[in-house]
């Protein structure tokens, strides 16, 4: 039996991401989470706006130069009687793994939607992926205090372009300029919205009960109308929410209001600690390990480099899925089979890197990696199971990589398998040639490969354009059909950072007219670390 104090500290835990298309206010949102946090006492600092926090490294300029967010950071926080542990997620145009991958460390994710833009792009992309976990969702629908789209048709945008059902827990009163506050469905409040408490947290003045005279006096007798009018369709014409369809990811209760105004960013915060999920049981190959198992054990998921420019080490993040990380404690590194003792992990408070003493399931916690660990990795004590679902995606931008100074190929390919490692890139050696071949998801992540191969491992390289569409991990269950089928199309098979077989095609075409010659090889478009 676990003890007690175990259990209550994960029970405590909200661990969660926030997904969202650029722009929608995801750094903003993260600031006065933060301010609720009390990791800020003033917002407008996370992004480093003029703040000049942010020069750490070649690479991270870029991203400042840019505009863009590239890291992932993770941000441990005290709400109510909650342990938020909120995990940044990659905020540029980009198709990124690094996102993806932090989406497998969390039980629940905040969706963060521009009411005047509705469903977008890259939200669509990321809630195709917490389906894959049936992660629950928490909605917030932002930027209240700009003219915004009809609230109602909002949520039957999500509902049918998201197919998730809506249960508002908060509606609008008005928008823009016309902006009040909104009404609190299942506290039965009217909460309304002043200007200019954007950077801290004041108090608000609340109404009780939707019938009181003070709403008239206070919103107007017109709003007040449409607010009564829409409260009965929304009640007749929406869900309520419902618990069970939150956490098997089907229904999503949403919030109104505006980040940027400090306005309904803790009603939802509230929302979530209350009914967001604790730290949840997760599959291995060998079976489900349930967080309040006394063994510990974790999987990294993320591999960053260069945090602080005075320590050029590596930090693996890593979920904690069971037991509790004490320092010193010995851990099994599974993969290598070997147990190695962590003395100094990391926790990273909103951006700082402190020593963390102790962690519990749901928390991340940065291990110093001098190339022993590599995303996926699973850790335990004593258990040779290893955590499924981190997955790697088949890249669809290839260039070939070419060194200014031929002399320095060993850094090259170094630096590049380490990258590959770390997941910022994947890399493709052809079986028949001596080129070396980058692959990416996004396009952003060839600048930053050459940046850093710059920085990091001191060589300036170039790349070309190569004629390769697409790529796709093979594998056989027949050896003597494997063998043939590499001896066959050899000129089309190269090895990725982690040796794995790769089929690299010149065209879809190729690849469709390989994939039905070959009938025996499966082609993989996705491989878990
Ligand atoms: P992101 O991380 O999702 O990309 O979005 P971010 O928070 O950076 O917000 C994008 C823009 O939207 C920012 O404006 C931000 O100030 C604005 N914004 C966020 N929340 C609200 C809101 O509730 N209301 C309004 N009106 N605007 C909001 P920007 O001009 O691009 O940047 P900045 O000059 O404010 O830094």
């Amino acid at each position: 039996m676990a003890n007690q104090d175990f259990l209550n500290e994960i029970n405590k835990r909200r661990t969660f991401a926030i997904i969202s298309h650029p722009d929608a206010g995801k750094t903003t949102i993260t600031e006065k989470v933060l301010l609720y946090g009390n990791l800020l006492q003033k917002a407008g600092t996370v992004k480093g706006r003029g703040s000049g926090q942010h020069a750490k490294s070649d690479w991270m300029e870029m991203e400042k130069e840019r505009g863009i967010s590239v890291t992932t950071s993770v941000m441990q926080f005290p709400y109510r009687d909650a342990l938020v542990n909120l995990l940044d997620t990659p905020g540029h145009e980009d198709f990124s793994e690094d996102t993806y991958r932090t989406l497998t460390a969390v039980d629940s994710c905040l969706m963060v939607i521009d009411a005047a833009k509705g469903v977008e792009d890259r939200t669509r992309k990321l809630m195709e992926v917490t389906r894959l976990r049936d992660t629950p969702i928490v909605t917030f629908m932002n930027k209240l205090d700009r003219d915004i789209r009809d609230p109602m048709e909002l949520l039957d945008e999500v509902e049918n372009e998201l197919n998730i059902m809506c249960a508002p827990i908060t509606w609008p009163i008005g928008c823009g300029k016309e902006f009040k506050g909104v009404y609190h469905l299942t506290r039965d409040e009217v909460i309304l919205y002043q200007t200019g408490q954007g950077h801290t947290i004041q108090g608000v003045e609340v109404i009780k009960g939707i019938d009181n005279p003070l709403v008239e006096e206070k919103i107007g007798d017109g709003l007040a109308e449409i607010l009564r009018e829409e409260l009965e369709l929304v009640q007749g014409a929406s869900n309520e929410f419902d618990q069970e369809l939150f956490d098997s990811g089907d229904l999503t209760p949403v919030f109104f209001g505006t980040a940027l105004g400090n306005f309904g960013v803790d009603h939802m915060l509230d929302g979530l600690t209350a009914w967001a999920p604790t730290p949840q049981p997760r599959k291995t190959n060998e079976r489900i390990v349930e967080s309040g198992e006394e063994k510990f054990s974790g999987f990294v998921f993320k591999i960053q480099a260069n945090m602080d420019p005075k320590h050029r080490d590596r930090i693996a993040f890593m979920r904690i899925c069971s037991g509790k990380y004490t320092k010193g404690m010995k851990m099994r590194h599974v993969r290598i089979g070997k147990d190695v003792a962590i003395s100094d992990a990391v926790t990273f408070l909103a951006g700082d890197r402190s020593h963390a003493d102790e962690a519990y399931p749901g928390d991340i916690i940065g291990l110093h990696n001098h190339g022993t660990i590599q995303i996926g990795d699973t850790f335990s004590q004593g258990e040779a199971f290893k955590f499924t679902g981190i997955p790697n995606f088949a890249p669809e931008m290839f260039r070939r990589i070419r060194l200014k100074d031929p002399l320095k190929q060993k850094q090259l390919l170094k630096g590049l398998v380490q990258l590959s490692e770390e997941g910022a890139v994947q890399v493709f050696r052809p079986l028949d040639s001596n080129d070396l071949i980058v692959g990416a998801v996004g396009v952003l992540q060839f600048d930053v490969v050459v940046a850093r191969l710059k920085s990091e491992y001191k060589v300036d390289a170039i790349y070309e354009s190569v004629s390769v569409a697409t790529a796709r991990w093979v594998t056989g269950d027949d050896a003597k059909k494997l063998d043939e089928f590499q001896r066959k199309v050899s000129t089309n098979l190269a090895l990725d950072g982690g040796d794995n077989l790769t089929y690299i095609a010149p065209t879809m075409v190729n690849l469709n007219l390989a994939m039905e010659r070959y009938p025996d090889i499966m082609f993989h478009k996705t491989r878990e670390h």
